[in-house]
């Protein structure tokens, strides 16, 4: 038999005991054993739990699962930063093997918990905290034994997809959020999600592995949608595009890019029709050439899937324990990024006016708004100009034409 400690009986974890629930002869018939939930810690002993538990298993005290011997393996899904990261330590240094769901904690710790697992000898898998249900990072770590990945590429929340696709069909910013918290696509306060924090976590997770060196979240610009309007989607929609919150890392001869921005795709684009709560990612290999994964980003059942696919392989020795972070040393040349932007400022002046006039190569309205594709141009010189003139944040939307 296998024991697994689970932490986290939330969306995520109870998604992971109906799933083992309801596949325990399958698995058993795969694997050649039985995996048990022997021991679940929650934060609230009194809480009230839509599901059915067998007595004596819920616990507060992470201590009673890290000194069970008989637990292999810990499924971490507690959404905790702080605590998440001190229960994965602790684990892996007590001889278990750990899955977790929490990007958070494996965005900020990455490399020193995939060391500290190949120290130990253990496995260190998170499948589950990019693209929830898409079999992504698994696949990406498959095909870097034969490729150089000069692109990683996606819609890596579900939360911004839902919010820009509701208002492509005619909802404003504010409405399509409350839809989207209400359906519970939406944290009730969506901060991580609209400025593009969340999506940065997965890419920095995802472009670590892809280009074999450490990118931190740090080294992302990071620029997200909350201060897109109507007016926004009227004008993309006028041009047959779409508009998305993408992740973007690339590689080249002088070193790498990194950003996260709202882009406008055309009907051509791979992420044209990725609509509501999917998500879809694009790995560009030297020899395999474009991959792209479409799925479930986010959710009960796809997220419990991905943590039981690593659980799995874990069980059948399938996964490595060498760490996966490589030891290339990049340059971030975030300064080149450049492209055709769309821009929409919100406070016109006779001076901003004018200026606008300057760096753009078509003008798509010039009433209450400015509104401009501008000419090829570096990002940095657009941001340099906005504040120069102190047009804040929430006074412009500015999204890149996508070639
Ligand atoms: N939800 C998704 O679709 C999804 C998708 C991909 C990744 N993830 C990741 O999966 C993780 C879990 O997400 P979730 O949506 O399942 O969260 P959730 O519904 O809020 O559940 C969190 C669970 O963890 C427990 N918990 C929280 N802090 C704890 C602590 N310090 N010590 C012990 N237990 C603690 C809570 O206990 P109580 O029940 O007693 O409050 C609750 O059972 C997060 O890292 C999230 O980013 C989620």
């Amino acid at each position: 038999m296998i024991n697994i400690g689970l932490l986290g009986l939330g969306t995520v974890g109870s998604g992971v005991l109906e799933i083992l629930d309801s596949r325990r002869e399958e698995l058993k018939n795969i694997t050649g054993h039985d995996i048990n939930i022997r021991k679940i810690l929650v934060k609230d002993l009194n809480k009230k739990r839509p599901i059915k538990i067998k007595p004596g298993i819920l616990t507060d005290n992470f201590n009673d699962i890290l000194e069970d011997k008989d637990i292999s393996i810990i499924v971490e899904a507690t959404g905790d930063l702080e605590k998440g990261y001190d229960y994965i330590r602790k684990s892996l240094k007590e001889g278990k093997n750990v899955v977790t769901a929490n990007k958070a904690v494996v965005s900020r710790h990455f490399e020193e918990l995939t060391e500290l697992a190949e120290k130990e000898g253990l496995a260190f898998l998170y499948e589950a905290s990019v693209g929830g249900g898409i079999p992504l990072l698994k696949s990406l770590k498959e095909q870097l034994a034969l490729n150089e990945i000069t692109e990683v590429k996606g819609i890596l929340n579900g939360t911004c997809n839902y919010i820009l696709t509701e208002m492509e069909r005619g909802l404003d910013y504010f409405e399509a959020l409350r839809i989207a918290q209400r359906k519970g696509f939406a944290e009730l306060d969506p901060t991580d999600d609209v400025e593009g924090l969340d999506t940065r976590r997965k890419l920095r997770i995802l472009g670590t592995l892809a280009l074999g060196s450490t990118i931190l979240e740090e080294d992302i610009v990071l620029r997200g949608i909350r201060s897109i309007k109507a007016i926004d989607i009227e004008y993309i929609n006028k041009m047959n595009c779409s508009i998305k919150l993408i992740g973007e890392i690339k590689s080249y001869e002088e070193g790498y890019t990194a950003i996260v921005e709202p882009m406008i795709v055309n009907k051509n684009s791979p992420f044209y029709s990725v609509y509501y709560e999917k998500n879809a990612v694009l790995l560009k290999g030297d020899k395999v050439g474009d991959l792209i994964f479409y799925g479930n980003g986010a959710g009960k059942l796809p997220t419990a899937n991905a943590i039981l696919t690593d659980v799995i392989d874990i069980i059948m020795g399938l996964s490595k324990t060498e760490s996966p972070v490589g030891t290339n040393k990049l340059e971030n040349i975030n300064i080149s990024l450049k492209g055709k932007y769309y821009l929409r400022i919100s406070k016109v002046s006779k001076n901003i006016y004018s200026i606008m006039e300057s760096i753009a190569k078509e003008i798509l309205c010039e009433k209450e708004n400015i509104v401009i594709m501008t000419k090829s141009m570096l990002l940095n010189d657009i941001l340099k100009l906005l504040k120069v003139l102190e047009i804040k944040e929430e006074e412009y939307f500015l999204a890149r034409k996508e070639c």
